[in-house]
């Protein structure tokens, strides 16, 4: 590639709202360096992967786009381009030098904590002609070294506040991917945020793997707990929403349920998993609490807000589940009730407690479990939704749709489409709800 072209990045993102995070702020700081974005990689000179190892799926997933970019390389290299392949991400993290050894033409592997080395290690990759590994746990030298800044694609903006976990679920690859329990300080936090509000931001998504395990510096130096970031947070002028995932019911504390009741822009919204209903189960998964503490839980966030919306994460067939287990899961279901849920077929991760013990559930019958617990879940959220029929509800819009509808969120966050001027992407405004199906509300603008 000769160096008067323009340089041109190509960036998936698998797995959850983290990655995305990550994404943008790797996105920020590529344009710093003159990288343009495509959308095409075959036009790339730059190809990121950034990875998700969390089920085994998306982590295969990434080893079948590799082999399809290996032979794009070698495409553009006998057109005497260059490419340089970047995985990056959770896969990047747990597989290190594993991923060059099965696929070769990968350049660079580098981890959550290394992105503010991105360009540099694309550049070195170049020179050196080598593959580069770089997955070092260096703290909170990521957030404070990524310091481009923050471009606003929508309203409704990541912030990561938390990273890591020290939970230990036995399923789980959190805790060897991304390390122990990291909290920015809130005054780096506040500051980002207020650089995203001045940007247009009206809606803060608080991210961290266990974000309500939140304790970062604050004032004199002091620890502070995720409520007290959420009421610095809701201060600041222009934001008008907060949101936060993904939690743990055992950080699920009095401040924090209190915040729900108090703070005017947490909005009446959370995803609070609990993976499953029976107690055999849950301490075989080493969740520290019980079935009945989760449904107390609820019950006292319900108390202290009594329109909140609760989603959960379930997992089906870990090993030793039993159809009277899975009926608990059902019934736990059944008691709480969700406006939403993701459910997942357990999938045993190399290196984690649970992937080598007895009692493994075979896959049909996973499927089978799968698909009663879904059924549950889908009618949960379709009569959930119909609650709006008729409703005028706030919407804060975030794009236009593919047929020109605008599209956003409600306090809920049930996607909401309407018919209305374009004009109010950004802004909130009342929708008249006149249809409700499974996957979110329709209307029509009733006021600005
Ligand atoms: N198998 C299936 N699902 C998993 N999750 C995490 N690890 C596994 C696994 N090994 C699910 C959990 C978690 C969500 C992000 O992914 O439900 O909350
Ligand atoms: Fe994984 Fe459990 Fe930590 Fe969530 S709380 S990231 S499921 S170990």
């Amino acid at each position: 590639m000769k160096d008067a072209e323009p340089k041109r990045y190509f960036l998936k993102t698998f797995g959850c709202q983290m990655n995305v995070y990550d994404s943008e702020r790797m996105a920020e700081s590529l344009a710093r360096e003159g990288y343009g974005e495509t959308d095409n990689p075959e036009a790339a000179d730059l190809v990121i992967l950034n990875t998700c190892h969390i089920r085994e799926k998306a982590a295969e997933k990434v080893y079948s786009d590799l082999g399809r970019l290996r032979d794009m390389k070698e495409r553009r290299r006998k057109d005497g381009k260059e490419t340089v392949i970047t995985v990056a991400g959770c896969v990047a993290q747990a597989e290190g030098a594993e991923i060059t050894t099965r696929q070769p033409a990968v350049d660079l592997v580098i981890g959550p904590q290394s992105y503010h080395k991105l360009p540099e290690l694309v550049a070195r990759s170049k020179s050196t002609r080598t593959n580069i590994v770089e997955t070092e746990f260096p703290g909170d030298e990521k957030f404070t070294r990524m310091k481009a800044p923050r471009r606003i694609a929508s309203p409704s903006v990541f912030l990561t506040v938390q990273e890591g976990c020290d939970k230990f679920c036995t399923f789980c690859v959190v805790p060897y991917t991304r390390g122990s329990e990291f909290s920015r300080p809130v005054a780096r936090i506040e500051a980002e945020a207020r650089e995203l509000a001045d940007a247009g931001a009206k809606e803060l998504v608080l991210l961290g793997q266990n974000v309500n395990a939140y304790h970062g510096e604050g004032a004199g130096g002091r620890s502070a707990n995720l409520a007290e970031l959420i009421r610095v947070l809701a201060s600041i002028g222009g934001i008008e929403r907060i949101r936060y995932m993904t939690s743990h019911p055992r950080d699920m504390d009095n401040e924090l349920i209190a915040a729900h009741a108090e703070v005017r822009e947490l909005m009446p919204f959370l995803h609070l998993p609990v993976q499953s209903g029976s107690d055999r189960i849950l301490a075989a998964m080493n969740r520290k609490h019980s079935a009945a503490e989760y449904i107390d839980i609820i019950a006292r966030l319900r108390k202290a807000r009594p329109d909140i919306a609760l989603s959960s994460d379930f997992i089906v067939g870990f090993p030793g589940e039993t159809d009277q287990d899975a009926e608990e899961t059902i019934a736990l279901i059944k008691a709480v009730g969700f406006a939403q849920s993701f459910s997942f077929k357990y999938s045993a991760r190399p290196g984690t407690p649970a992937a080598g013990r007895d009692g493994q559930v075979p896959e049909p019958l996973k499927g089978e479990r799968l698909q009663r617990l879904q059924a549950v879940l889908d009618s949960q959220q379709t009569a959930f939704n119909a609650q709006s029929l008729g409703n005028a509800v706030p919407v804060l819009f975030e794009r236009i749709g593919k047929s020109g509808e605008i599209v956003g969120r409600s306090p809920h966050l049930q996607l909401v489409h309407a018919v209305g001027p374009g004009d109010l992407v950004g802004r909130t405004a009342r929708v008249a709800i006149d249809d409700t199906r499974r996957s979110g509300l329709s209307g029509v603008i009733a006021a600005a």
